[in-house]
């Protein structure tokens, strides 16, 4: 695909994207094939990935498929070994997949549905971590990783509690990989969406029975949900040498939400 983006541009990059058959993982998964990157589709749900993958190579870009549940050890390290057999090289990931929280308060908790979401919006950013940074170290290369927070990440929501403990780990979990690894030139970083309109944010409008028109002007100063590519053109950035100097940082993608 052509790239005229200078910096911005991803061309002769190769980037793996988490839960990228559906809302921000695929609109991210086909920004970057859009800006350039040769891109991993990687998702749990096969028909999805397909769509996504679809998508990219009708727009002339640049994609394959791994299907793997992120929250295996054995299938992460295989989807990075199945990265580097395909295209060579790993230069970015964007973590990105997630399970819906269950929406229940602390005393009414479900231990195996917290354990559940603990391990896929959380253990797996680490997984996957784990086995990008140490491609990325095998190739003496530089290397930006984008890890899929929420503005839960600051700021707790009641009946949330795994949800809002994974995303505050997300955090965590960034700030520590940018300090192991600016000097080995591989950049951790990560973005805090808002109130997005993805399949996961219509299932918990349905779950709820409000509208986007009932909950928008008290979740963003725009009155309306973001599209999942406006969350996407952060990630793209983050994992484009433009943001060569940014490391440890929480990109908020939330129509100033958090702002009081
Ligand atoms: N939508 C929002 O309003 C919102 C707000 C804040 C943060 N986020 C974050 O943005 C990211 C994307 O959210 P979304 O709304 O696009 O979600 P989504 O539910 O629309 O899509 C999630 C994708 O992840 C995949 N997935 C689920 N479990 C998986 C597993 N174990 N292994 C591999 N893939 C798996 C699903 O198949 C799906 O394609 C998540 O990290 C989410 O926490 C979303």
């Amino acid at each position: 695909m052509q790239d005229d983006m200078g910096l911005v541009g991803l061309s002769g990059k190769v980037a793996i994207v988490t839960g990228a058959g559906m809302g921000m993982g695929s609109a991210t998964a086909r920004l970057l094939a859009r800006r350039g990157a040769s891109v991993i589709v990687c998702d749990i749900n096969e028909v999805a990935a397909h769509a996504t993958c679809d998508a990219i190579r009708t727009e002339t870009g640049v994609a394959e498929i791994v299907l793997c549940d992120v929250a295996q050890e054995d299938q992460v390290e295989a989807l990075v070994e199945r990265t580097v057999k395909i295209f060579g090289r790993l230069d970015c990931a964007v973590n990105n997949a997630v399970v819906s929280p269950d929406n229940r308060p602390i005393a009414e908790a479900d231990m195996a549905m917290f354990d559940k979401v603990l391990s896929v919006d959380l253990r797996s950013v680490m997984l996957c971590m784990k086995y990008e940074i140490r491609q990325m170290l095998a190739q003496q290369s530089s290397g930006s990783i984008v890890n899929v927070g929420s503005v839960s990440s600051v700021r707790p929501q009641p009946n949330n509690a795994a949800y809002v403990a994974a995303k505050h780990g997300v955090i965590g979990m960034t700030r520590t990989g940018s300090l192991e690894y600016a000097p080995k030139g591989i950049r951790v970083n990560a973005v805090l969406p808002g109130a997005i309109d993805t399949p996961m944010l219509r299932g918990a409008l349905e779950t709820s029975g409000f509208t986007e028109a009932d909950f928008a002007p008290a979740l963003s100063r725009f009155g309306r949900f973001g599209r999942p590519e406006e969350v996407a053109e952060a990630s793209a950035w983050l994992c484009s040498d433009a943001a060569s100097y940014v490391t440890g940082h929480s990109l908020a993608v939330e129509g100033g939400y958090l702002t009081r």
